[in-house]
């Protein structure tokens, strides 16, 4: 076996377990239908301390450790993958970024409202000709007496239409590469943002990806987080958490996938008898459950290694990369176990093969995930 779960992290699974199947999974396809962004279940993440979970209670946080954090994420991506972005997003990128670059002032006005669930965050850092090289963002962000002017076009922003806060990177200094970008806090009704196209998607569909654009947005000093320059810090440390958000979500809509695929093939009956009962089916189950188990260790790793406060920067995207390349097969297998109705949107498997797609792309595509994890063992590093 493998960890052992504390009581404390055993209940915390338990209790999301049986919210999220009982109030969140039996609307996750008509959400996928209508696009409607999942308001309702945020706001229930939030009063069951789920918004801001590894955030000192102090600052309105749950104060749970990261494996707990990633048990409750996996099970509200078992139930709604579009839930779980969001919330994923909120945890660990946003949140987590204030509480550890933000000061005092900042965490009152920004961290507090987010962490409790009263205000829902973005993290802006991807543009059009800027994905897996942020470094060569081009927006930019000019001092003005006490506030900042922003200038730029932020692209496929999860949560970018319905967030409040946004944490949104620009260039300080052009002369300088990463050293000269910073990150600030933008509120969503400061009259210089515009949300602009929402993105068409082929899955997590009732999470909303947006455009943001900024155009002579004044951001008061008081609210650039951490001192000029530290934007790509802030952007790299945040997405080192994000990425094992991430495995949750693959482990999660993983098992969710198998969990269906097997009900299935005990139920569905060709050639006079069950087709779990055939050796092609029953290799398949095998081969999905080992991987799904595989990822969970690795996503184990990655959170306890960061609880104890060690570099998780390697850990995090191989369980990242791994996790996310398993469910894409375990989603498809899924499928094919069900046959024409997999097909169908009768069964949730084909919510699940979409909805998984994106993982192996947002928060670092699998190949970025590769050049993070080969700079580390080789440490001398050849550039992406
Ligand atoms: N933690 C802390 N610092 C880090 C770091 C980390 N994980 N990774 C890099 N750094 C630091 C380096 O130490 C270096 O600092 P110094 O010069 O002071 O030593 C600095 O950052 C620059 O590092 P590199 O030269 O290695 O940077 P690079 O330009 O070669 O890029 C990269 C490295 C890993 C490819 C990085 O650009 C990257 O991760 N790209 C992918 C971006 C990404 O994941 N985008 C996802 C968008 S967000 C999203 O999807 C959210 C959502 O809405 C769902």
């Amino acid at each position: 076996m493998s960890i052992k779960l504390t009581e404390e992290q055993q209940m915390i699974q338990s209790m999301v377990r049986d919210f999220a199947r009982e109030m969140i999974a039996p609307t996750a396809m008509q959400r996928d239908l209508t696009k409607e962004f999942p308001a309702e279940n945020l706001r229930r993440l939030g009063e069951l301390g789920l918004m801001g979970m590894m955030i000192p209670p102090q600052y309105g946080g749950a104060g749970a450790d990261t494996i707990s954090y990633v048990l409750a994420l996996s099970e509200i991506a078992y139930a709604c993958a579009s839930t779980a972005v969001v919330m994923s997003v909120q945890n660990s990128i946003v949140c987590e970024s204030i509480l550890r670059y933000g000061n005092e002032d900042q965490k009152q006005r920004f961290l507090v409202p987010l962490s409790s669930g009263q205000e829902i965050g973005a993290f802006a850092l991807t543009e059009p000709n800027a994905g897996s090289d942020p470094v060569r963002q081009a927006a930019k962000a000019v001092r003005d007496g006490d506030t900042y002017i922003l200038n730029g076009t932020k692209r496929f922003i999860t949560t970018g239409k319905n967030a409040n806060t946004i944490i949104v990177t620009a260039k300080t200094d052009a002369s300088m590469r990463h050293k000269g970008i910073s990150a600030f806090l933008v509120k969503k009704d400061n009259p210089g943002l515009k949300v602009g196209n929402l993105e068409n998607k082929m899955g997590l569909c009732a999470s909303d990806t947006t455009d943001l654009i900024f155009e002579d947005c004044r951001v008061p000093v008081n609210d650039r987080l951490a001192e000029e320059g530290q934007g790509f810090t802030i952007a790299m440390t945040g997405l080192d958490g994000g990425r094992i958000g991430i495995a949750a979500q693959s482990v999660g809509v993983a098992q969710a996938a198998m969990d269906a695929a097997v009900t299935y093939a005990k139920e569905r009956e060709q050639f006079g008898q069950a087709i779990s009962k055939f050796q092609g089916i029953r290799w398949m189950i095998a081969d999905m459950a080992t991987e799904i188990e595989a990822a969970r260790q690795l996503m184990y790793s990655a959170a306890a290694m960061k609880d104890r406060n060690e570099n998780y920067t390697k850990q995090a995207s191989m369980a990242k990369l791994f996790a996310s390349e398993m469910v894409n097969r375990v989603t498809a297998q899924a499928l094919q176990m069900h046959g024409g109705y997999g097909f169908t949107k009768e069964y949730p498997v084909e919510r699940f093969y979409r909805d998984a797609r994106v993982f192996t792309i947002y928060e670092g595509t699998s190949e970025i995930q590769r050049v993070v994890i080969s700079n580390h063992i080789l440490k001398d590093k050849r550039g992406p």
